[in-house]
């Protein structure tokens, strides 16, 4: 199935923040964070949520590594602590979504991926949007998905420098061994998609980002979403979840 972009399928993703289709008129999910482990599928449903609702998606490890890719300043430190498997700090990344959210395409809404990841973060967002003049309050979705599982994602992982696109050698693998279904390039790794780098972003993951998940589930406006089914299913799930919670708050 393709993508609205033209993509070879819901199984891929694009750059940090890319609105590729317009609005849904009846539907608009608003501010959405997708938060879970590394693999759990966060890059690749914001995809799917940015075709079906035209609303950009703000990943935070896609603007870092953009950073890295031009070597910024911001890039130069962010370098050696993703290749740990550690978080960048707190305040250079609150910064940097400070900034994004500023930009006119976040209106209609956004997805947040991959932030926040420590509660200073959750804080730092949630104050952000209470003194703005935000028309629907954000909400959750937590992907869930084993260990296990994780690790054959991420190993298995290779994206296009070109267009973004993630593929997996054991579950999405392209046409040709190793090149772009669209653009022909030459795929890559990403340095941190290593078994022990994993290791380390799960550790990360469960001391710093666990209690965000937590945070937001107090809250209310969360849902937890089975991330081990086919693609298209996490999607369908996510989807009923934020109609779901729109639904909930208007009767509040
Ligand atoms: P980031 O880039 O956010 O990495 P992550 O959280 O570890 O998540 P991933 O991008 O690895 O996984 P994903 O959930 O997006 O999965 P994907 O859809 O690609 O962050 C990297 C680093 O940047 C961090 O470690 C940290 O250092 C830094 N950083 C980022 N944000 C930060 C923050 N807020 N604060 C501080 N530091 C920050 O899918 C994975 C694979 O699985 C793919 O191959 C895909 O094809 C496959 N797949 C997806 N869904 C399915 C499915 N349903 N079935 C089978 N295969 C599937
Ligand atoms: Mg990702």
């Amino acid at each position: 199935m393709a993508g609205a972009a033209g993509r070879p399928a819901t199984l891929t993703t694009s750059p940090a923040s890319h609105p590729t289709a317009p609005a849904d008129a009846l539907f608009l999910p608003g501010p959405v964070l997708l938060l879970g482990a590394p693999g759990v599928g966060k890059g690749t449903q914001a995809q799917a949520l940015v075709s079906e609702f035209g609303i950009p998606q703000i990943s935070t490890g896609d603007l870092l590594r953009g950073n890295i890719a031009r070597g910024t300043e911001l890039g130069l430190k962010a370098k050696e602590i993703i290749a740990s498997g550690m978080l960048v700090s707190d305040p250079i990344v609150n910064q940097m979504v400070e900034q994004r959210l500023q930009a006119d395409d976040t209106h209609h809404g956004y997805i947040l991926d991959g932030y926040p990841r420590t509660l200073d973060q959750a804080m730092f967002l949630d104050r952000t949007l209470s003194e703005s003049d935000a028309a629907l309050p954000v909400v959750a979705i937590s992907i869930v998905v084993a260990y296990d599982q994780l690790l054959h994602r991420i190993t298995g992982r290779r994206i296009c420098p070109a267009c973004k696109s993630i593929y997996n050698i054991y579950f999405n693998p392209p046409k040709q061994d190793g090149l772009c279904d669209l653009e022909g390039s030459q795929l890559e790794q990403r340095p941190d998609d290593t078994e022990p780098v994993f290791a380390e972003r799960m550790k990360t993951f469960e001391e710093q980002t666990a209690p965000v998940v937590e945070h937001y589930r107090a809250l209310g406006r969360f849902r937890e979403v089975d991330g081990d089914q086919p693609v298209e299913a996490v999607t369908a799930a996510i989807k009923s979840a934020l109609l779901d919670l729109r639904q909930q708050g208007r009767n509040a």
